[in-house]
């Protein structure tokens, strides 16, 4: 089957262009010497992660619990739950977790980590955890200055392990330009530095120095404190990235594919392809540089202006060759929302379909857990 054949609107999944963003980012850390356990909330996929596994990850960042125990079921190892938890039954999922595999979880709070520790003990569990760092994202994260005498109020909670640190410099996603990203990735090295030379001079042992975000990866994979590196959108990159210079047109690997099925006016086409596809991110953090809901592959002229559920409107500046009838792909904006909003990606080599990749880590599993 090839792609033009496909009913739209389709999420294509190029695979040349994902295992060369697999590769690339492995190659630069593995000259480093460095690990890489993506953020597999990019693609919700089990699949997916031992794609990933077969190109070198050595472990796994999770944005849920459901991600986190998928791949433990698929004998996955390495598991870090990105966030914090401080309720059941989070809790228990996390202890089951401790129990069952490699599992690590990130704690900034003093008194989320004393529930974890105190049902911890019930059972007598012990769970690893790293300490977040706030490098300047200010969402989560214990700051430097505070950073030991967070570590000495931790040690009472015995039947929690601490491992080391973890930051994410998110803050990276309000760069409008391609200039601005190497001091967000410098903050985020020195922030870490600062932060693990503070521990080790108050007598602990940091193992773990993990951090990372897809743009920052390159400037700081040569990084002498981190050891472990956590780029999430890598996989699939998209018009975000563009726009601040972490990837090309033909780097992208999730498209969505439409038809144009109406031309109402000269410079108006619609496709069938809508919010449903492709999200309605324009960009985080305050950051609305980004032109439209998505580029449209091969058509500089086109800008997707305007998006309903189900179709879009394409905007023609200057000349085009549209016609109704035509198939386009288009780059999302944010991939990571176009993958959340499909069950399956359809994987294809060039103009052949290849194969059909489950995205079966989606939605919440509280209805699930509840019967
Ligand atoms: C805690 C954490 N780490 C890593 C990532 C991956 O970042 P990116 O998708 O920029 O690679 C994210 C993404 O939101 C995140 O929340």
């Amino acid at each position: 089957m090839t792609k033009d054949t496909l009913q739209t609107p389709a999420i294509i999944l190029d695979l040349d262009k994902f295992e060369n963003n697999l590769r690339t980012y492995q190659e630069a850390a593995g000259k480093h010497g460095k690990q890489i356990w993506p953020m597999i909330k990019t693609h919700k996929s089990t699949e997916m992660a031992k794609i990933q596994k077969q190109f070198g990850v050595t472990g796994f960042l999770c944005g849920t619990l459901d991600e986190c125990e998928k791949l433990c079921d698929a004998g996955l190892d390495h598991i870090m739950y990105a966030y914090p938890v401080a309720s059941e039954p989070s809790i228990s999922r996390v202890i089951a977790l401790s129990k069952k595999c490699d599992f690590f979880i990130r704690i900034d709070d003093p008194d989320g980590a004393r529930l974890l520790n105190d049902a911890a003990a019930q059972v007598g569990a012990a769970v690893n955890y790293t300490v977040i760092v706030d490098s300047g994202l200010h969402r989560f994260g214990v700051e430097v200055p505070q950073i030991a005498a967070f570590a000495d109020k931790m040690k009472e909670l015995k039947h929690l392990v601490f491992r080391g640190i973890s930051t994410h410099p998110g803050h990276v996603y309000g760069c409008t330009s391609a200039n601005e990203v190497p001091a967000v990735a410098a903050e985020e090295r020195d922030t870490m530095k600062a932060a693990a030379g503070a521990l080790r001079a108050a007598g602990y042992k940091p193992d773990m120095v993990t951090s990372g975000s897809t743009p920052t990866f390159f400037d700081a994979v040569d990084d002498e404190n981190i050891s472990i590196y956590h780029p999430g959108n890598y996989v699939f990159l998209d018009v975000i990235q563009m726009s601040i210079d972490r990837a090309k047109e033909e780097d992208c690997a999730l498209t969505v594919l439409a038809s144009v099925i109406s031309h109402p006016k000269e410079d108006l086409y619609i496709m069938d392809a809508g919010a449903k596809c492709l999200g309605l991110d324009q960009g985080a953090h305050a950051n609305n540089s980004i032109k439209g809901f998505g580029y449209v592959k091969g058509h500089p002229e086109l800008t997707v202006y305007s998006l309903s559920e189900e179709v879009g409107k394409l905007h023609v500046e200057g000349k085009t060759n549209l016609k109704v009838g035509d198939k386009i792909e288009v780059i999302p904006n944010h991939s990571c929302s176009t993958a959340n909003l499909t069950d399956y990606f359809i994987g294809c080599r060039g103009a052949q379909v290849e194969r059909i990749i489950p995205v079966d880590i989606r939605g919440n599993s509280t209805t699930k857990k509840a019967k």
